[in-house]
């Protein structure tokens, strides 16, 4: 396969900065000499330094879960792409459905933060997905696309190829419930689509797609083995090194 696997670990709003840099020590110890396989790891914007030293030097990279698209100013309890550079990320996660859910975010704000991102060299992981009464409507195709073309709108295509797309069925986040990987997989497909859409299809068979919600190393392999699935934005299980270094580890058998 072209693309490279990418196993990403969203800690979300866990962990102290002692305990992140013990867990990011761990996965450092376990995974950080993997180089088939992308992998990163991201933690609260209180732990990045903790977790980043852990990790240095590895090929573990580190991700922030949110940023803020102006450049600096009196945007107070906000957190900048510069600040996030210095702070030794590569990646940051954007538009999580539980800031869209939670923190009232459209894709408006979502597409501004998206290009503040690339424009300073950071690698957006743009989520998107459907909630239950979407899937249910049987809206999923419109709202993914929408949710995809709103975040997007704007790159050109060689920026787009520093974007990384994940699936995350809001339905399938933290309850235990997995999108079968046929269910995955027609959604990835849309996506590509759309992404061959706004960039062409020689970027859009670049950029990585991942699958997320209760992904864990029970089901990986399934997931991994779909045509369109390039990985995971792992939550629960990546609190935990052991499943996450078997995630990576199903990965890279796959690679
Ligand atoms: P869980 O793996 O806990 O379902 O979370 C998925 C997720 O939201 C990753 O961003």
């Amino acid at each position: 396969m072209a693309r490279r696997y990418f196993i990403a670990g969203n800690w979300k709003m866990n962990k102290t900065s002692a305990e992140a840099a013990v867990l990011a020590k761990a996965v450092a110890q376990s995974v950080g000499g993997v180089s088939e396989v992308d992998i990163a790891i991201c933690p609260t914007f209180t732990s990045l330094e903790s977790a980043g030293r852990e990790i240095k030097g590895t090929n573990v990279k580190l991700g922030a879960q949110n940023m803020y698209f102006e450049k600096s100013g009196a945007f107070t309890g906000e957190i900048s792409a510069d600040m996030l550079n210095g702070a030794g990320c590569e990646y940051v996660i954007l538009g999580h459905s539980e800031r869209r859910q939670y923190f009232k975010e459209c894709d408006c704000l979502i597409n501004k933060k998206v290009k503040a991102a690339v424009a300073a060299s950071l690698k957006p992981i743009l989520c998107v997905g459907e909630t239950l009464e979407e899937r249910e409507s049987g809206k999923t195709i419109d709202v993914v696309s929408a949710q995809t073309k709103g975040g997007l709108d704007g790159l050109s295509a060689a920026e787009a190829l520093n974007v990384v797309v994940a699936y995350e069925p809001v339905w399938a986040i933290g309850t235990g419930k997995t999108a079968t990987p046929a269910m995955a997989q027609e959604v990835h497909a849309e996506i590509r689509k759309v992404l061959a859409g706004m960039f062409g299809a020689d970027a859009a068979e670049k950029i990585q797609i991942l699958y997320g919600g209760s992904m864990k190393p029970e089901n990986a392999d399934e997931l991994l083995k779909q045509k369109d699935i390039d990985g995971g934005l792992i939550g629960g299980a990546a609190l935990k090194a052991d499943s996450f270094a078997s995630l990576v580890k199903s990965a890279v058998a796959l690679s």
